[in-house]
């Protein structure tokens, strides 16, 4: 064996973004890209002694990257590597085992929900000490270094056998294979009542989650099969799959649309459940009723007590701003804190770490709470199904009555993907620049009270994120907000939130859309979305 320094040089758009880099495959595996990537993390975070967790969701590459990584890893003197086997972790699972061994951080191979395969997406990500995403100023430093780097450190030698659980040494580094499920589901564990779900299942409960050929099937598998007995083939697409069996793993109802066809068709599963590539997303559905996110992150604020972890009562909520004030009349009526924070899982960090909240959410599929600093897709399910058990109600009921006590926020969000870049650019500023009048006009029959782009002042360190989204606050308690994604890869996706809320007793059960529909009419008008990009009709809706 040889430790190599090899000469190179920067390569452009190395910039990591909210969730690490994220290119297409083929650019990731040209050469020293990864490498260059991977040193700058090293230059950045510092090797030489160091811990480091490694993993990733399984897609076309992780597998090859991994042994780069681990390679890299030694010849820059880090102390030991603690990997998945198979170079397989879920995110929130890696993010548990950088908390669980106290170890200075971990490298995860993922792009989330964006597919996999030799032509689709990979991406690499750094997480920090506390197991969550490393912040702006972590990430624009290895930006910085990329633009910099001459050379980089690697072992020449054979592979590392990843398969094989226990320790091996790789040029002095210790390379620790572990189960990638076991830690994970021992936390779990210890946060829900199993026997009371067990007994759920054993009573006849009937559960249907699609893993989508991506990286929760074998922890899906063990949690909710093995250990609380629900019937064989309760998990579906349960076979992590380089390409994810050409499926595109965003648990949502049109990605899902399989998971939504059994459960609004005949006989359906008392519960439904979906996740994306990397495990920190989820989808919950009951039979035949759709639960959105945003009422997901209520009815979890309002029930988390009735699992074991959560019994003393939750310290607060958060959500990101886009995502509906469901979660806000909760805390209200608890007497909890409750942050609007900006879009992107790493603003809940710091409000996690001081203790100030719980549970957090955003209207994109993601939930979770203090016990890892990732959203979680299973640990959402798993507190679903730990209400359920306690509460003996269908999923129906249970919205229903939520619904009935705090009201209910009609919420959609309309998705305009690949917009060109510069109209899309141009509508936005339009719309900035007219905010300042809004206010008191009145739009489709609607009463404008506010209008603003909303700024995030961090409580607890301080910073400011600004130009966060345009927010359109009507008298009736309606919302519309546009921003444009920071993780598209094609042109600019336009993403419109919508909310209207019904106090009830009247009016809790009616379609979304149709609900919606003077917001949906207001938000054309004001932002002239046709005029600006030419579309006139969303391509996803949630
Ligand atoms: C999207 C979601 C956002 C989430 C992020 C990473 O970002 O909207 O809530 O945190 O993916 O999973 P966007 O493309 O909207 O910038
Ligand atoms: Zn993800």
């Amino acid at each position: 064996m040889t430790k190599l320094t090899i000469a190179t040089q920067p390569i452009a758009g190395q910039k990591p973004g909210t969730s690490g880099l994220r290119k297409k495959t083929p650019v990731f595996m040209g050469p020293h890209y990864l490498e260059n990537f991977v040193q700058a993390i090293f230059d950045v975070v510092g090797c030489a002694g160091k811990t480091f967790v490694l993993g990733g969701d399984g897609r076309y590459f992780n597998d090859r990257a991994a042994q780069v990584i681990l390679r890299m890893a030694a010849a820059n003197g880090a102390a030991r590597v603690i990997v998945g086997q198979g170079a397989v972790l879920s995110t929130p699972a890696a993010s548990h085992l950088i908390r669980l061994n106290k170890t200075d951080g971990g490298i995860i191979m993922s792009a989330s929900h964006n597919p996999g395969g030799p032509k689709e997406d990979f991406g690499v990500k750094f997480n920090m000490p506390n197991g969550g995403p490393a912040p702006e100023g972590v990430t624009e430093a290895m930006y910085k270094r990329t633009t910099e780097i001459s050379e980089y450190h690697i072992w020449e030698s054979q592979d590392v056998d990843l398969g094989k659980i226990g320790r091996q040494s790789l040029g002095g580094m210790i390379v620790e294979v572990v189960d990638p499920v076991t830690d994970y589901a021992m936390l779990m564990e210890s946060l829900f009542d199993f026997k009371a779900i067990a007994a759920m299942f054993s009573g006849g409960f009937r559960m249907r989650m699609d893993s989508m050929c991506a990286v929760t099937g074998p922890y899906a598998v063990e949690i909710l099969e093995n250990r609380l007995g629900a019937a064989k083939g309760t998990v579906v697409n349960a076979v992590p799959l380089p390409d994810f069996g050409g499926m595109h793993p965003d648990p949502n109802p049109t990605w899902a649309h399989a998971l939504m066809d059994e459960m609004f068709g005949q006989n359906p599963p008392d519960f439904g459940a979906a996740s994306d590539g990397d495990g920190d997303r989820n989808m919950v559905v009951g039979a035949g009723i759709y639960v959105s996110p945003s009422d997901s992150l209520a009815v979890l604020a309002a029930n988390a007590h009735l699992a074991p972890g959560y019994a003393k009562g939750i310290a607060g909520v958060a959500r990101s701003m886009p995502t509906s004030a469901a979660a806000d009349r909760v805390a209200k009526a608890m007497g909890l804190e409750c942050f609007e924070t900006p879009t992107g899982w790493k603003f809940f960090g710091n409000l996690l770490d001081a203790g100030r909240v719980t549970i957090c959410g955003e209207e994109s599929f993601g939930t979770g709470s203090d016990h890892v600093r990732e959203k979680d897709g299973l640990w959402a399910v798993l507190l679903w199904l730990n209400i359920l058990a306690v509460r003996k109600q269908s999923v129906a009921q249970i919205l229903a009555e939520h619904w009935a006590k705090f009201g209910r926020n009609y919420y959609s969000r309309h998705d305009f993907e690949a917009i060109e870049t510069a109209k899309a650019d141009a509508m936005m500023a339009e719309l900035r620049g007219s905010l300042a009048g809004l206010a008191g006009r009145e739009i489709e029959g609607m009463q404008i009270a506010a209008a603003d782009d909303f700024a995030y002042t961090d409580p607890v360190d301080g910073s400011v994120s600004k130009a966060q989204g345009v927010r359109i606050m009507f008298a009736d308690g309606s919302r519309i907000v546009l921003r444009l994604s920071g993780t598209g890869t094609e042109g600019a996706t336009l993403r419109l939130y919508l909310e209207r809320y019904s106090a009830g007793p009247q009016g809790l059960d009616l379609d979304p859309q149709q609900a919606l529909a003077p917001v949906i009419r207001a938000a054309h008008t004001l932002a002239a979305i046709a005029t600006h990009t030419g579309r006139s009709e969303p391509d996803v809706i949630t």
